[in-house]
């Protein structure tokens, strides 16, 4: 089958395309013939080196979530499931033709749901679900998303809007994107170092962070009284090494720092989850962000899109 591996850490060149030998599902696995891939900031972030290769090797297959249709089951798993469209949370492998997944992994997709779209707001929402979560996101409460035009903000985005925040700002680059965001529930629209229009809120309740970064302290600042801040991403890279000190400074307001990893949420619960969003938008109540779909092959493509700062959304590849 083809593949895409990560020959060499760094550009977008370091992506080639390969034949590898077809996967068959061992016990407790599906075979999945791939119709679509997400492509994410976390592919970006292991094929550039950017925060460590993770212990990754030259010919790593990228490719975290994938939704296609279920060819081959294998031992003790319920044959009925060949033939179903389904999305599948692959951690890697997933830049592929195939990819062989543990059951426990899969979801049946509902008709009216797209592969492209399941793979968009799948494990994205599924993250900015838990983060709102993690931080103890209440109805009435204001929320900034920091890094709203990526994967994951755009669910964030969403998610806080539908559940009755009082006030969703965002960071992003550009007024066009700005206005895209309002589209999907965005109330206020701040440049990336969180500036604003006059009548933004001074203070959030919640600030929800995919960049990190060297300016990930100056956002302390933007905390209400007993706000909390959620670190989910980093694609700024690292924060300052001191920068709890400013948190520090600033306890007279209560403030609380959290990291969040989709990886300390059990994966049923995380499945639940997903399958609930699944079905929010097959019912049109949320919107799947798909910036571009391009062909496997072209995922040197996909990764300069993002590496260039172009993508909106998700990029999506097809086999
Ligand atoms: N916590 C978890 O369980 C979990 C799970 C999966 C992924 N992740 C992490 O989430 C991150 C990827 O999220 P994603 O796919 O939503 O990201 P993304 O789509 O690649 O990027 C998010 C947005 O951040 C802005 N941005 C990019 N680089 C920036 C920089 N240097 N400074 C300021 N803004 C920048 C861009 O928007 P503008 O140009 O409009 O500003 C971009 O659209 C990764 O760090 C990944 O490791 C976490």
């Amino acid at each position: 089958m083809q593949a895409v591996t990560v020959e060499e850490f760094g550009s977008p060149q370091g992506l080639a395309v390969v034949e590898l030998p077809d996967p068959s599902p061992s016990g407790g696995q599906l075979l999945i013939a791939i119709e679509a891939i997400g492509v994410g900031g976390v592919d970006a972030l292991i094929r550039s080196g950017t925060l460590g290769d993770y212990g990754f090797t030259s010919g790593h297959v990228l490719g975290s979530e994938v939704a296609g249709a279920v060819t081959a089951v294998g031992e003790g798993v319920d044959p009925a499931w060949v033939g179903r469209r389904v999305w599948a949370f692959t951690g890697m492998g997933g830049y592929a033709e195939q990819v062989v997944t543990p059951v426990e992994n899969v979801i049946a997709l509902p008709e009216a749901l797209s592969a492209a779209a399941a793979v968009t707001l799948g494990s994205s929402g599924m993250v900015a679900h838990f983060a709102l979560r993690h931080v103890h996101f209440a109805p009435g409460e204001s929320v900034l998303v920091r890094g709203a035009a990526g994967g994951i903000g755009v669910m964030a985005v969403q998610l806080a809007a539908r559940s009755g925040a009082s006030a969703v700002a965002v960071t992003t680059s550009s007024a066009e994107r700005g206005d895209r965001l309002r589209e999907l529930g965005a109330t206020h629209v701040l440049d990336r170092a969180g500036r604003g229009p006059a009548d933004a809120p001074a203070g959030y309740d919640v600030i929800i962070d995919i960049i990190a970064g060297p300016d990930l302290p100056t956002f302390f600042d933007k905390l209400e009284p007993n706000g909390r801040m959620v670190a989910v991403g980093a694609m700024g890279g690292w924060p300052p090494v001191d920068f709890g000190k400013e948190m520090v400074a600033g306890f007279k307001k209560s403030m609380s720092f959290a990291t969040f990893s989709a990886d300390t949420i059990a994966m049923s619960d995380r499945q639940a989850v997903t399958a609930e969003l699944f079905a929010g938008a097959a019912r049109g109540e949320l919107k799947s962000v798909v910036h571009e779909t391009l062909p496997l092959r072209e995922a040197v493509v996909a990764h300069q899109r993002m590496a260039a700062g172009e993508v909106f959304g998700r990029m999506v590849l097809t086999p």
